[in-house]
């Protein structure tokens, strides 16, 4: 911590689908900085005037920064958060970046039933989730994880099924993949540090009564 990190307000933005509409969102209760971009090379982009602080990090690794308290608060899928079980507090939902989490098998291996998959291997950028889904089925399974192109594992025969998101459908259909199970509708969530909430509580406050009024 730096001897002026009380004055600021620091916010952690992921780079990627959830970056522009999060820096959008933001703007429009007067929480910007000129150059915010995630394209720039400049990680760290701050507002002298506003006293606020953007640090612009891979999404996995939000949750992190923001349970560290190295940013007072942060914007994450709520997937991402649920993965992380970082301890953090989920002050907003914020609705956009929509999609869902499901389970997929190739359409043409399809078996008759969500349990005659027991046992098999799943691939997943989500394990820990997908575990607890499949555990209330009273499945037990072998998960392979992927950090990304999850749709490629029954594809080459890593995996007999994936569980992933899935926003329109699109990346499913081009590679003959088909949903078998919900497991969980997601959107982007506002989170806070446990200390900055208590340290910076009129701050945190105010910005979630102004994002409130306009979602
Ligand atoms: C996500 C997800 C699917 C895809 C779904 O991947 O993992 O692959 O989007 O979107 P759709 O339903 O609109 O086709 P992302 O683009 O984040 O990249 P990744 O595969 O590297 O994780």
């Amino acid at each position: 911590m730096q001897d002026n990190d009380l004055e600021y307000l620091t916010i952690a933005l992921p780079k990627g689908k959830l970056f522009s509409l999060s820096a959008d969102l933001l703007k429009k209760v007067g929480y910007d900085a000129e150059n915010l971009s995630e394209k720039s090379r400049k990680l760290v982009i701050t507002n002298e005037e506003k006293k606020i602080r953007f640090i612009i990090t891979k999404t996995a690794d939000v949750p992190t920064y923001v349970e560290c308290g190295a940013a007072d608060i942060g914007v994450i899928g709520k997937d991402v958060l649920l993965e992380s079980e970082k301890d953090v507090y989920e002050l907003l939902d914020l609705g956009f970046g929509a999609c869902h989490l499901m389970m997929a098998v190739p359409t043409d291996r399809k078996r008759a039933k969500l349990s005659d998959y027991a046992h098999t291997r799943v691939a997943t950028k989500f394990p820990h989730i997908a575990e607890e889904f499949f555990t209330r089925q009273g499945m037990q399974m072998e998960y392979v994880k992927l950090n990304g192109s999850i749709e490629l594992g029954p594809i080459v025969g890593l995996s007999e099924s994936i569980v992933d998101i899935v926003e329109t459908g699109t990346t499913l259909k081009e590679n003959r993949l088909e949903e078998i199970a919900r497991i969980m509708d997601l959107t982007a969530r506002l989170i806070a540090n446990r200390v900055s909430f208590q340290l910076k509580f009129d701050r945190i406050e105010t910005l979630v009564r102004d994002l409130k009024k306009i979602l």
